[in-house]
Formats: C-alpha cells, structure tokens, sequence
C-alpha cells in the first residue's frame, strides 16, 4: 500500500522500502566490516525488534541524559517552532516509538495546522506501532509509515501536503561517519521546499564521564543492547557468535568527539557465518565498533548545515548545554 494524494483525513498508509532489499544490506555490510582490517558493523543493525524494545529501556535510564533533555528542550519551544515554521506535515526520520513527536504534533494541532505524519524508520515494528497509535490518538490525522532506510530511500517520501517540518531526532545524526553526516544533510537539503525546515536534535560536547556512562550504564542496558548485534547476525546469518564472549565498551574520543561502542573479544576465537560461507578470526582484545555517536558544538553544527546548503534559523538548549535543537532551512 503507498500513499496517495487521495487518502482521507485519519487514513493509515504504510510502505516498506526495505523488502528483498536489507538482507542483501545486512550480508554486505557484514562480509565488509568483518573482513577489514579494523572491524566493524553499521548501528542499524542494532535495531531488530530486540534491539528497538532495549533501546526504549535506555531512553529511561537515569544515566542516559539525552533523551529527557530533548524532551524537556522541546516542551518548552514547541509551540515556537510550530510557529515559526507553521508546519503542516511533520516527517520523522529514525522515529522510533515518536514518544517526543507528540510534543510537536501537539503544538501543531493547537495552532490549527496539523494534517499529517510520516514516520521513517528502519525497525518494522516501531514503524507499524507507532503509526497505528498516532493514528488513534489524534482523530483526523493523516499517517504514513515508511520502514525504509534514511540513508537509501528518502525519494520514496509521500509527496507533501503542506509546510513540512522534517525532525532527526535523539541525536541519531551523530552515529554517522563524518562523510555520511555531510550526504546525508545534503540530501536532506534537496528534500526541503521553501517553506519547509528541518528540526535537528544534537547531543553536545561535554565532560568525559557523563558522557560515557550514558553509553554503559551500571544496569547493564547499553551492553546487551550492543551486544544484540551478535544475536542479529547468528539469527540472520546463521552465525556463531557466543555474545558472552564479546565485552561491551564505550569510549569517549577525545580527538574526533564522539563516543564509541565497541564489542570486544574477550579471547581469540573463530565465528563462522555459514550464509557468507566466511569464518571471522578475533585475536584476544579485538574489537568490533558498533557505533559511533558524534557530540556537537553550535559552531560545528551551523558549519556542517552550511556546508550542505541549510542555514541555521534557531538554536535551543537546555540550561546545561547537553543537548541541542537546531532548526534549519535552505539557504537563499
Ligand atoms: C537513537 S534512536 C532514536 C529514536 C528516536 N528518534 C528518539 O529520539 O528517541 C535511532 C532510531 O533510528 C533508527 N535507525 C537507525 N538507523 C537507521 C537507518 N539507516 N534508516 C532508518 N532508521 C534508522 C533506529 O531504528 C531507531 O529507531
């Protein structure tokens, strides 16, 4: 089923983009990473249903910061974006459970704008769950799922109806390498009308040790999550892999500012993957990086939207400075 410029207010339509498609991903991305010289794996392949049920437990830790601060940045200026922007579409890209979104269809549906959602993400069942109680909670909104990948598959958006408000929340843009960060504004750029903005949620540069145990909590959270990697690959590819035997670590790079995930081998050890007909070596101590999650500075955020042709319009934050929400359009 696909969207229509036809469909009636309160209709649900959902398109997965993802068919045939991502396990041809997941068996490149694996045979790819795992045969480097430094090993490692795309963090979407976190996201199975697993990984996207103990990734909304990490949203509720009391070490994992970013998630209540966009959330109380948001309560607070919604309403202000809303209308600045007077958006009439809200897009979400990597939506999860859109727990935060309701804060900006809220404000939308006060100030008589809102028509529809779209939500894009790559996990099936955050896509169907939320669209579907989205749908039964706002009467009269129009809500397209899309289970698709934010990096392959923007040009399967519906066409718009109205002023768009395209949200990249969580700080999910810093699990991009630097060089995907820049495609990947760029073809956001190329989405936006003149009347359309981008929201941009940005976990930012700060102390070493808040940092890192937002990524290894003393619950234990972060490293089953990371670890669920592993049980991706054995249930997908028919692999091997004892996740015991792999040690989750979080670190925070100095150099590059980002955090990293990495699983390490705990002892050397061979994993077969019989679906690539490939064994994997690990020498003890080896590691495996699962993700990377960049922290930001204003400066840096307004360079890199300039760069991709945006413009920053708005710049929120919380009293700290943790986290920020830009908000952005094209530039000219
Ligand atoms: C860090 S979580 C953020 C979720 C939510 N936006 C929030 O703020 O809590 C990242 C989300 O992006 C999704 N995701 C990760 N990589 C993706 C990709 N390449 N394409 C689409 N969705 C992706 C995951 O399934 C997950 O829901």
């Amino acid at each position: 089923m696909t969207s229509e410029a036809t469909e009636p207010a309160g209709a649900l339509t959902l398109h997965n983009a993802l068919v045939d498609d991502e396990a041809r991903t997941l068996a490149d991305d694996v045979r790819e990473g795992l045969t480097a010289e430094f090993k490692e794996l795309p963090p979407k392949h976190l996201y199975d249903t697993r990984g996207a049920e103990l990734f909304e437990q990490i949203c509720e830790l009391p070490e994992y910061y970013p998630t209540r601060t966009e959330r109380a940045i948001l309560e607070r200026v919604a309403g202000e974006l809303i209308a600045q922007t007077g958006a009439a579409e809200l897009v979400e890209l990597g939506s999860g459970s859109a727990t935060k979104t309701r804060l900006l269809l809220d404000a939308m549906r006060s100030a008589g704008t809102l028509e529809s959602f779209v939500a894009v993400d790559v996990t099936e069942s955050f896509v169907r769950d939320s669209a579907a109680e989205l749908l039964r909670e706002y009467p009269g909104l129009r809500v397209h799922g899309l289970i698709a990948d934010f990096e392959r598959h923007l040009d399967q958006l519906p066409p718009p109806r109205g002023p768009r408000l395209l949200a990249f929340l969580g700080g999910t843009i810093g699990n991009f390498a630097p060089a995907a960060r820049r495609r990947f504004l760029r073809s956001v750029c190329g989405l936006l009308g003149p009347d359309d903005h981008l929201l941009l949620g940005t976990d930012l540069v700060k102390d070493r040790a808040t940092l890192e145990a937002a990524y290894d909590d003393s619950a234990g959270v972060t490293a089953e999550f990371n670890r669920n990697i592993l049980h991706v690959l054995n249930r997908e590819l028919g692999a091997d892999f004892d996740p015991a035997a792999f040690e989750h670590v979080a670190r925070f790079d100095t150099e590059h500012e980002w955090i990293e995930m990495r699983l390490r081998s705990r002892e050397a050890q061979q994993v077969k993957l019989a679906a690539l007909e490939l064994t994997v070596a690990f020498e003890a101590g080896e590691d495996i990086r699962t993700e990377i999650s960049a922290k930001f500075t204003r400066e840096r955020v307004a360079a890199e939207l300039t760069a991709a042709g945006l413009v920053l319009a708005a710049w929120h934050t919380d009293a700290n400075g943790w986290f920020a929400l830009s908000l952005a359009r094209r530039a000219g």
